[in-house]
């Protein structure tokens, strides 16, 4: 059923043409409030041994409203009747959320993005959520925003990029291990993201948080670069550098890359770079995205301020931003983009890291620092302790925060936060409301 509509939308689109497919079909609407759908990081234990994974999270907030629908419900389809609901909840609270028993499934992306590039604007995966009374008076889905850049342009390009709310992954490459068999207690705190960095872009994720590490014993130079969590080696590097490529080539987008931390093989005991690593590195950046680098030193503006527009990069047509969080290798790189400050609060405690969280976007960006960017790391961090004991996991953890960022987002952040890194974005509408910030704020410049 969800398949055949895609099909159907997706042929008639392409019979219309691109440019005009995503204006026909209204993806979202709501007379007041909001609903809007999200993937449950932790798997469900249904029965023993039997785990349901990827399972359908329903969200409202209609605080806004002077009355709450009662009933909100999942549809394979855009919400008409509630005849064609698959499931459907009492809504008791003017803001909440309910989880279902049905899993996303395979997710393929839609509008022909499943592998390479595909129809322009947003589309729908076949979860949507509506909410009403004896009608439906607000649904979403939960989508694809491959081209939300381009397609909110006419706004959006006047704002510098230190003033976007830029949607953001923590660890981007640790998302499944190509390397020995996975184990429970290794992948519950290694892996951060459960989606392939092409399938990151293509649903709106703009900035990436890379820890990059060097194993000198395998034979060919591009092979030892690998993106690891801390000490552990995730994915080689070079595949993710092309799937990134792919999407420049394709797209008018704007991505900015982090190498934020080196764990293993880029520094000496005393301290010191290693400069034939540290330089291995920069050529094969060099080499693999060269033609799309906005150059630090063409673009950057002075400390303390925002950086260039977007419409700046996009005349240029360089729209991929390299920072580098050693300052020695960018002072002898200055195509390289300096240190770029993380709001990392370091804590088990999720009452704690949004305390630590509200004072610090408040305070950035810092008038000394030399980027115009700011990322605020909204994941908790596991104690030795916890990983030991095998307390808890990455992905309920991510659950314990995300819904409270995408709140947080709207609220609280909503004027000054710029990057928003999560762990497994599915749980939380960071994308679709760093979207709607970035236009709000441009409409007010
Ligand atoms: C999900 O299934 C479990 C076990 O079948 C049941 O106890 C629970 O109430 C169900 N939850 C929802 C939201 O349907
Ligand atoms: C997260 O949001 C819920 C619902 O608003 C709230 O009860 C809870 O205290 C929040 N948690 C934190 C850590 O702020
Ligand atoms: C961004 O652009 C799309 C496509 O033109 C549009 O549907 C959407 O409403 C825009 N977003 C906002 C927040 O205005």
């Amino acid at each position: 059923m969800a398949v055949s509509w895609y099909a159907v939308a997706f042929l008639a689109a392409s019979a219309l043409g691109a440019s005009i497919a995503p204006s026909n079909y209204v993806l979202e609407k709501s007379a007041c409030g909001r609903v809007w759908v999200t993937i449950h990081s932790p798997a469900i234990r249904i029965s023993v041994g039997r785990n349901l994974l990827d399972a359908i999270e329903l969200n409202w907030d209609f605080s806004t409203c002077s009355n709450t629908p009662m009933q909100i419900g999942l549809f394979n389809g855009r919400p008409l009747s509630w005849n064609n609901a698959l499931t459907t909840f009492p809504v008791n609270s003017a803001v909440g959320f309910v989880i279902t028993n049905i899993s996303l499934g395979d997710g393929n992306l839609p509008g022909g993005w499943q592998s390479s590039s595909g129809l322009k604007g947003p589309h729908c995966l076949w979860p949507w959520v509506g909410a009403g009374n004896s009608f439906i008076q607000s649904f979403n889905c939960l989508k694809i925003q491959p081209t939300w850049m381009e397609d909110n342009a006419s706004q959006i390009n006047k704002l510098r990029i230190g003033d976007l709310a830029i949607p953001g992954t923590h660890n981007a490459g640790a998302w499944r291990f190509d390397t020995e068999v996975s184990t429970v207690e290794r992948d519950s705190f290694v892996l951060c993201q459960d989606r392939s960095i092409w399938a990151q872009l293509v649903y709106g994720i703009r900035y990436f948080d890379f820890r990059i590490a060097y194993y000198d014993f395998y034979s060919r130079e591009e092979d030892r670069y690998w993106l690891n969590h801390n000490l552990i080696r995730v994915r080689p590097l070079v595949p993710l550098l092309r799937e990134i490529r792919a999407f420049l080539d394709s797209t008018r987008e704007v991505i900015f890359l982090d190498a934020h931390h080196f764990p293993v093989g880029f520094y000496h005991q005393n301290g010191a770079p290693i400069q034939h690593v540290h330089r291995g590195l920069i050529n094969m950046i060099q080499r693999e995205l060269g033609p799309h680098i906005a150059s630090a030193i063409q673009f950057a503006t002075n400390p303390g301020t925002r950086g260039p527009t977007l419409q700046a990069l996009l005349n240029a047509n360089r729209r991929l931003l390299f920072s580098y969080v050693d300052n020695s290798i960018v002072a002898g790189n200055r195509w390289l983009w300096p240190i770029l400050p993380h709001l990392w609060a370091n804590t088990n405690s999720p009452t704690e890291l949004f305390r630590f969280l509200d004072t610090m976007i408040d305070r950035s960006p810092l008038p000394t620092a030399r980027s115009p960017l700011f990322s605020a790391m909204a994941q908790t961090t596991p104690t030795v302790l916890d990983i030991l004991l095998v307390r808890g996991s990455l992905r309920e953890n991510a659950d314990a925060v995300n819904r409270n960022v995408t709140a947080r987002l709207k609220t609280r952040w909503r004027n000054n936060a710029n990057i928003v890194s999560t762990d497994f974005f599915l749980g939380s509408d960071v994308t679709d409301v760093s979207i709607a910030l970035s236009v709000e704020r441009s409409n007010r410049l």
